[in-house]
């Protein structure tokens, strides 16, 4: 039986097919683009699509696109200028993703991949708990910013370690440097306990250990910087840590807030230089609560911590601050605000000897690492230093 092809269909199948070779061909285009970490495909293309979807779902979605693999390894060599010593450890390079993006620990292999030096995973709280109520992340797009009030939504410290382990026993997973950022539950009233269980715990796994006393998204967690407070918590800290086999007994970092004030920084500074609280390091900065009057867009008001670009300057003064009163004898990992290599430049400046980024990385996807990296180094060429390690703190009046 023969049938005959009406006009209407045969325009629709011609209509059809254009559709599936222009599918085919943007595809292409965007596989094509994505394995050349191309930039303008990100900024022009990917990236806005990617902000129509709201901030939390866009975010489950790049770590979704991080455990199954699909962004290519970066074909960026690290310059060895970038080469850098810091907590006892060898870093290829000096830049990692920020606490808050890996929660879980389901993307460490692939950021990896994309080009971070270290990673650091968690916050962790030692029970399942699943945070505040969404929504709970804000992009502010004109300054290049977030505000978020997650609170602590983690797996729980046993399933976070078991994918560490699992990570671990990987050929991969030997070879690169991961902290895990410690948290406490939100029901708990026992934050000594929570912190040593993380200490204990994560000892086998992690490189580097932080404990996290500034996220503005638990009530009552930054209290633990308060002078008396700190010191019961570090010393005991750190007698857990010192407690364990030497292969186990990791760099402790505390994570501070950049709302302290002056006689708040002169107290840390004095409680982590004191021979019993001494740690091993400190991150400055987390989000802050602050909200500066050139910040823009509709979700200003929001509750919760902010970051990016707004939070540079206080993150670099909390930095130099804390560099000078410590007389750069605790090392620094700088973070917040950074997104050029010379944002990197200015934290190595004021004192940090790694940095970290998060913001600028859900803005701009895995070019940006490539970006900072590369411009970091010709920056420490242009101003003639041979390593990161030469240029630290050399920008604070001392
Ligand atoms: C959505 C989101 C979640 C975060 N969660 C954590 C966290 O669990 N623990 C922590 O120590 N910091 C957390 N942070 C703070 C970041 O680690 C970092 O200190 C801050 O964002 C400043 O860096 P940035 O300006 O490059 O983003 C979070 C930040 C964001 C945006």
């Amino acid at each position: 039986m023969c049938s005959t092809v009406t006009p209407a269909q045969r325009i629709l199948a011609k209509v059809r097919s254009l559709v599936l070779v222009s599918a085919g061909g943007f595809g292409a285009f965007s596989a094509l683009s994505i394995y050349n970490e191309n930039e303008d495909f990100y900024d022009n293309i990917f990236m806005p699509l990617v902000r129509k979807l709201d901030p939390e779902t866009s975010h489950n979605l790049a770590i979704a696109a991080c455990k199954y693999k699909l962004f290519p390894k970066s074909r960026f060599v690290d310059p060895s200028s970038l080469q850098t010593k810091v907590l006892g450890m060898d870093f290829e390079n000096p830049l990692g993703i920020a606490a808050g993006f890996d929660k879980q620990a389901e993307a460490a292999q692939t950021l990896r991949n994309i080009g971070f030096g270290f990673v650091e995973i968690g916050s962790v709280t030692p029970l399942p708990q699943t945070g505040q109520e969404k929504p709970r992340v804000f992009r502010l797009e004109e300054s290049e910013a977030l505000i978020n009030r997650m609170g602590f939504n983690s797996d729980g410290h046993e399933v976070v370690h078991q994918r560490l382990v699992y990570l671990r026993n990987s050929e991969a997973g030997k070879n690169f440097k991961l902290g895990v950022n410690l948290g406490k539950n939100k029901t708990s009233d026992d934050a000594l306990a929570d912190y040593s269980k993380g200490v204990e715990l994560f000892s086998d796994v992690a490189d580097y250990l932080v404990v996290n006393v500034s996220s503005p998204n638990t009530a009552g967690l930054r209290d633990l910087q308060e002078e008396k407070q700190l010191k019961n918590l570090l010393s005991t800290l750190i007698r857990v840590r010192n407690s364990l086999p030497p292969e186990k007994r990791k760099p402790l970092l505390v994570k501070i807030s950049p709302d302290l004030t002056v006689d708040q920084r002169k107290q840390i500074a004095d409680v982590v230089t004191d021979k019993w609280c001494r740690v091993d390091g400190l991150i400055c900065s987390n989000t802050t609560t602050a909200r500066p009057s050139e910040l823009k867009g509709p979700h200003v008001e929001e509750a919760g911590g902010l970051s990016g670009r707004p939070l540079k300057m206080p993150s670099n003064e909390l930095i130099s601050d804390m560099y000078k009163l410590t007389k750069g004898a605790i090392p620094i990992i700088g973070v917040g605000g950074v997104s050029s290599g010379l944002d990197a430049y200015n934290k190595i400046l004021s004192g940090a000897s790694l940095i970290q980024i998060y913001t600028t990385f859900a803005y701009h996807g895995p070019p940006r690492v490539t970006r900072i990296k590369r411009e970091l180094d010709e920056h420490l060429k242009m101003n003639g230093w041979k390593s990161v390690a030469e240029a630290v703190g050399k920008g604070v009046s001392r």
